[in-house]
């Protein structure tokens, strides 16, 4: 029997290169050998953008797009929608007894957050609602309604991992065994730098290269990209591993060209602008068969909406099955 993976994402925003490179190609790997729920997380995606509705509707096809185009494969992933499973939300309210709103405040995902929101919007207390600080909640009830085993994720997710493992530990000690512990499943995955050579590629920092971009959005930001500020005119020799060109060539250009690259950079035999020409072509050529991918849905958007209803009724099948066991054993199955 395949093991059971669950993971998730939050429907805000289109995917960039930094998903693809980290989470992306993970996951297309791990399709193959796993029972794989994939989690389009609205519900988590509303704990802080419950404003803006229609930003969390569009995101949820979008992404969805995004996803089969990097190659995530229906056949192989029950891709489903958060909302549409109203065990979780069950499960959420039975597990708000496991879990002190002291420790939320320790999780240091949460806490970051917090700290993140307090920057920007001051008082903390204002901006704060118990749907934010109980996300953990929320998403320990993601995983166990599936009976996750284990969740791919990178290391910003571990507490929430690990609180999830707490609220399991609690309510089998409380209501007896039940709910299987998950366990993260780290895997290498490249960080990716931004355009203005930030150490992460992000949304909010205004620095992505998206799967979307078309061919007119790739060349202005790769012209507008960080080279060596050392560099003045064509022919001085440059360090390029400070130069943002130098490093998506590192991505998506083959082993030869960026040794050649390297040492033409070096000794001042290349322009930036050259370079930056080189890398345009070699980064439309790399995001043409992404693209291609999600044309077919595009044009076929009810394509889309057949692929998470399927994915949503099979992921539904089991969280009644875990509803059911979760509710026996708090006698609470009338
Ligand atoms: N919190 C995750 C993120 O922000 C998304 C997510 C929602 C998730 N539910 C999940 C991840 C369940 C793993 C398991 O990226």
């Amino acid at each position: 029997m395949k093991k059971t993976i669950l993971t998730g994402l939050r429907p805000t925003g289109n995917l960039h290169l930094g998903h693809l490179f980290g989470a992306g190609q993970n996951w297309v790997k791990l399709q193959d050998d796993y029972n794989f729920y994939l989690e389009i997380a609205d519900v988590q995606a509303l704990t802080d953008n419950f404003d803006n509705p229609d930003k969390v509707r569009k995101n949820v096809k979008e992404i969805t797009m995004d996803l089969l185009a990097i190659g995530i494969d229906p056949q192989k992933v029950n891709l489903f929608i958060q909302s549409q499973i109203p065990e979780i939300a069950e499960l959420t309210v039975f597990y708000s007894n496991l879990v002190t709103i002291a420790r939320l405040h320790r999780n240091p995902t949460v806490k970051s957050e917090i700290e993140q929101k307090k920057e920007l919007f001051g008082n903390e207390g204002e901006s704060i609602t118990y749907g934010f600080l109980g996300y953990p909640v929320s998403q320990a009830a993601d995983i166990t309604a599936f009976d996750g085993e284990l969740v791919p994720v990178g290391e910003d997710q571990l507490p929430l991992i690990e609180q999830c493992r707490e609220i399991v530990r609690k309510f089998n000690s409380i209501y007896g065994e039940t709910l299987r512990e998950p366990q993260a499943y780290l895997s290498k995955t490249t960080r990716i730098k931004g355009l203005d050579g930030n150490d992460k590629m992000g949304k909010s920092l205004g620095n992505a290269i998206y799967l979307v971009d078309d061919d007119e959005t790739i060349s202005k930001k790769i012209m507008g990209a960080i080279t060596d500020p050392n560099k003045i005119k064509k022919d001085d020799p440059a360090n390029p591993d400070v130069c943002m060109v130098y490093y998506y060539h590192k991505l998506v250009n083959s082993e030869d060209n960026v040794k050649t690259i390297c040492a033409e950079c070096q000794k001042g035999a290349r322009g930036c602008v050259q370079c930056k020409k080189e890398l345009i072509a070699k980064m439309n050529e790399f995001l043409n068969p992404i693209r291609n991918r999600r044309k077919q849905y595009e044009e076929h958007p009810e394509l889309v909406d057949q692929i998470l209803k399927e994915g949503t009724a099979i992921a539904r099948e089991k969280s009644k099955e875990q509803m059911a066991k979760v509710k026996k054993a708090m006698k609470i199955d009338y």
